[in-house]
């Protein structure tokens, strides 16, 4: 029950006034722990509060998603004031498989369909063409946004009670949540229901790929690599950083920033970039500041984290540790960049957009825009 009654003024839409005050309650996504299969309770209570239009914290195989019915325009757009999410910004439709696709008037094209049956259940979402007007969703474009999850939970979930829009469980423009804990740090109290589906598989956002024409366009890079898509036959995927923003509205937003300041380096493979690293961590040491380093070998300071060679295994790390060191009061986070290659590419994606400052890389990162997602 809400905690407080819903009051009668009409908000805006991403207006979090007269939103419902929710005691949210967390329940485990399996049952047994450490199991694979979704708790019967947990699947009750979730389907029980999306099919009362109330938006819930589920678990993806990717990072945790706040969703909703996708044809339930009310509950969609209070997604938007739950978050503070630009209206502008179309939100990702999780299906069950295939077979969900024309309750929402996504159509595959041929490219598309090879796609979906080479790469689903997975971390890669679709952007097609949209035979039904659900502008709540779509943000008023005419493609629409698929992807079918991979985690048992979202799977049985979507299963049951049908197609579910779902951004990331974070308040607009923090790191998306990859740990229960973080969502409920950013949603407590706005949601009535976070399902923990403990740590993530790839704790990084699905790759976007617009699949309307012949060829796959990169709009996100995400959890799924290019290279993999390359190796599955699809020759000539574009990659239009430059264009992304225009084709992918979230892309022009800041995000996955913490509160800290971080500034970013090459890899450590750059000996003049590694010197430059250990300076700047000394000189704000100096200065009295409270500095964190991520980096691939130690280094003197008050929180040293060591980041894995592994790029999947610093994506699955990487947005729970900028929280962490957040909660410590950490003022300035000195990473050190990875190669693009494989999922690199996404890490260095997410590292660039949280970057107040790259010290090295191609041209200086600012933040610009307003936050968002
Ligand atoms: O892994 C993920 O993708 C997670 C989990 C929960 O599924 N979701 C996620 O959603 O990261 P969100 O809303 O944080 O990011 C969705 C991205 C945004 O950049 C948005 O602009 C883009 O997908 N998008 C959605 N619909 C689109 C469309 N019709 N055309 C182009 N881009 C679209
Ligand atoms: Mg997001």
């Amino acid at each position: 029950m809400p905690a407080a009654a819903q009051t009668l003024h009409t908000p805006g839409l991403n207006d979090s006034e007269g939103l419902p005050r929710w005691d949210t309650r967390v329940l485990r996504a399996y049952e047994p722990p450490g199991s694979e299969t979704p708790s019967a309770h947990a699947l009750a209570e979730a389907a029980g509060s999306l099919e009362r239009g109330r938006p819930i914290v589920i678990p993806t195989e990717t990072v945790y998603g706040l969703a909703a019915l996708a044809l339930d325009r009310e509950a969609v757009e209070a997604i938007f004031r739950i978050k503070g999410r630009p209206l502008d910004n179309p939100l990702i439709v999780h299906v069950a498989g295939i077979d969900q696709l024309p309750s929402v008037g996504a159509e595959l094209t041929s490219l598309a369909t090879r796609l979906a049956q080479r790469f689903w259940p997975g971390p890669l979402t679709l952007i097609v063409n949209a035979r039904l007007a659900l502008p709540w969703v779509t943000a008023g474009l005419d493609s629409i946004a698929v992807r079918q999850p991979a985690h048992a939970f979202a799977a049985a979930l979507v299963r049951r009670v049908g197609p579910l829009a779902a951004p990331s469980a974070n308040m607009s423009g923090r790191p998306s949540p990859t740990r229960a804990r973080d969502a409920m740090l950013d949603l407590a109290g706005r949601v009535p229901l976070i399902v923990d589906g403990g740590d993530l598989e790839h704790g990084l956002e699905s790759t976007v790929l617009d699949a309307r024409g012949d060829v796959p366009v990169l709009l996100r890079p995400g959890a799924l690599s290019l290279e993999a898509i390359e190796a599955a036959g699809e020759r000539g995927v574009e990659a239009c950083a430059a264009h992304a923003s225009v084709r992918s509205p979230g892309m022009k937003y800041r995000h996955y920033s913490p509160r800290a300041e971080l500034w970013l380096y090459p890899p450590s493979s750059d000996r003049d970039a590694r010197a430059r690293l250990v300076d700047d961590a000394h000189r704000l040491r100096s200065l009295g500041r409270r500095v964190a380093v991520i980096a691939s070998h130690a280094l003197d300071v008050e929180h040293f984290i060591q980041a894995p060679a592994d790029p999947p295994a610093l994506g699955r790390l990487l947005f729970g540790w900028l929280r962490d060191l957040d909660a410590l009061g950490v003022e300035y986070i000195l990473v050190e960049g990875v190669s693009r290659a494989g999922v690199g590419r996404a890490v260095m994606d997410r590292l660039e957009r949280a970057a107040t400052r790259a010290r090295g890389l191609d041209g200086e990162a600012t933040r610009s825009g307003s936050p968002s997602q």
